[in-house]
């Protein structure tokens, strides 16, 4: 399976943008110029985050995640907890989300 995120030169330099998935939502943004995708979820009640002093911020009770690698960094999520990034492969300029290809 293979779907459509964003076009890579629609993702920021800086910061995320959300794109819809199936009804949910991603992040998608860049760490060392490698396109990422992450679920807008939290890994405490699935509160929604939000990128912040480069870092993902949890708007329900504060729990922090790297944008790196996701990992938590402070908060009530548990502490070797690490936020969902889906699988990804970019074609033709676009990132696409790929599962089982
Ligand atoms: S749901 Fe995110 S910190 Fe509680």
């Amino acid at each position: 399976m293979k779907h459509p995120l964003i076009k890579v030169d629609e993702i920021p330099e800086n910061g995320t943008k959300l794109v819809e998935f199936f009804g949910r939502e991603v992040h998608v943004y860049k760490t060392n110029g490698k396109p990422r995708a992450v679920a807008n979820t939290c890994l405490h009640f699935g509160g929604p985050l939000s990128c912040q002093d480069g870092k993902f911020v949890c708007a329900w009770h504060g729990a922090e995640f790297a944008l790196e690698d996701g990992s938590r960094l402070q908060g009530p999520a548990p502490s070797n907890s690490r936020l969902m990034f889906l699988s990804t492969v970019v074609e033709d300029g676009v990132l696409n989300y790929i599962w089982g290809e």
